[in-house]
């Protein structure tokens, strides 16, 4: 099967890429979410697909916070915020998935043009400013599915003046929360504290405010074994990661991801002229994940579940990731600029690299470097 995965590839990028980058990204977005959903409604367009696109080994296989992961490689947030795609991303090889982020009311998002590519950096810079249809409704359309990989659901505080408070700012976190753990859907919840492109910036950056939310939080889901996921900005101090860690121990925070956009325009992957509004993925930001992986691991060894999320366009972009400390990967980027082939690409090199270490299971591979 790894053949019509290559000539998939082939056809992607030189004929589907090629003619998607003639229009603008946004628009190409929602037609092909359009599609993505339309495909996942029957089982036999899924069937189909799985037989192009997934590669399964037992190798990739682990049970990570009681959760079974069929494969490391998950879509990250951002790129299905309302759950229209639950359906159809095991069958484009996907191991999980992670929806949002969602808030506790709809927004619309920022006015304009708000996703631009970094055709020369492989990036995307990123102004969408948490658009998505609110907790409820996403809820309700999840609610109605079987799903047969295991589901993150991202929670963010709405993008308005309403919420620009601490105070109403938590409890929008809430409200989005209980849509999802009032249905019991998720498998894991993660918080999302950098989206860069709000209101008031990133509050809950600041551990303080960090540790009143994640306090809320916690109170409130009190009985609630779901494992819970900070997502993590990409250019803060290591002194304050540090104190970001010590509050998210004390809260019993199992996962960190790494690492949302990047912000800064002083960046030496910066290769296009990039607006100066939004944050940056891809290529911008893969050194920095990489590099706050190894760092957390090196502090925290396996007390936190490390996703690694950044700049993944190859199975050696996953494996540094791996060896840096991360035990599951997360991507957007690498999907837009290679296509949904890469996903079983990245699988399938896995295991070659696994193999040639002497490793049997991925979980062996972690934090190794
Ligand atoms: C179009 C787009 C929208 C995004 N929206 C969100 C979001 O709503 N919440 C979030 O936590 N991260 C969001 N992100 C960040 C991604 O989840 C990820 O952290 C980042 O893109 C780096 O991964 P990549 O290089 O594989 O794209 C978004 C990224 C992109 C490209």
């Amino acid at each position: 099967m790894s053949k019509i995965r290559k000539i998939f590839g082939l056809f992607y990028r030189y004929i589907l890429k090629p003619f998607f980058f003639l229009f603008d990204p946004e628009l190409v977005h929602d037609r092909v979410t359009f599609l993505g959903e339309f495909l996942g409604r029957f089982s036999l367009t899924r069937f189909l697909l799985s037989k192009i696109f997934v590669y399964k080994h037992s190798m990739l296989e682990q049970q990570i916070l009681g959760i079974n992961f069929p494969n490391p490689v998950g879509l990250a947030a951002g790129f299905d915020k309302d759950a229209w795609l639950a359906r159809i991303i095991p069958s484009v090889g996907f191991g999980f998935e992670e929806v949002g982020s969602v808030t506790g009311k709809p927004c619309k998002g920022n006015e304009g043009k708000r996703l631009w590519r970094l055709k020369k950096s492989k990036g995307l810079v990123v102004y969408y400013g948490l658009k998505n249809e609110g907790a409820k409704k996403v809820a309700d359309r999840l609610f109605k599915f079987k799903l047969r990989t295991p589901l993150g659901v991202s929670i963010a505080k709405t993008n308005d003046q309403e919420t620009v408070s601490e105070e109403e700012g938590i409890n929008d976190y809430i409200k989005a929360y209980l849509e999802f753990r009032n249905r019991n859907i998720g498998d894991y919840f993660t918080v999302n504290i950098s989206c860069p492109n709000t209101f008031g910036g990133e509050p809950f950056t600041d551990p303080s405010r960090l540790d009143r939310l994640l306090l809320k939080l916690r109170e409130t889901g009190e009985g609630d074994s779901t494992p819970f996921f900070l997502k993590l900005p990409a250019e803060l101090p290591r002194s304050q990661i540090d104190k970001i860690i010590e509050v998210a121990k004390k809260h019993k925070i199992e996962g960190l991801i790494c690492t949302n956009l990047a912000k800064s325009r002083d960046n030496k992957n910066i290769k296009d002229e990039v607006p100066n509004v939004g944050g940056m993925s891809g290529r911008v930001v893969g050194e920095m994940s990489d590099d706050l992986i190894a760092y957390i691991y090196q502090r925290v060894g396996k007390q936190f579940v490390i996703v690694g999320c950044g700049g993944i366009f190859s199975a050696e972009d996953a494996y540094r990731k791996i060896k840096n400390g991360a035990s599951l990967l997360q991507l957007i980027t690498g999907l837009i600029f290679e296509g949904p082939q890469l996903i079983g690409e990245i699988n399938e090199g896995l295991v070659k690299l696994l193999k040639k270490d002497g490793y049997k299971n991925i979980s062996e591979a972690v934090g190794t470097k």
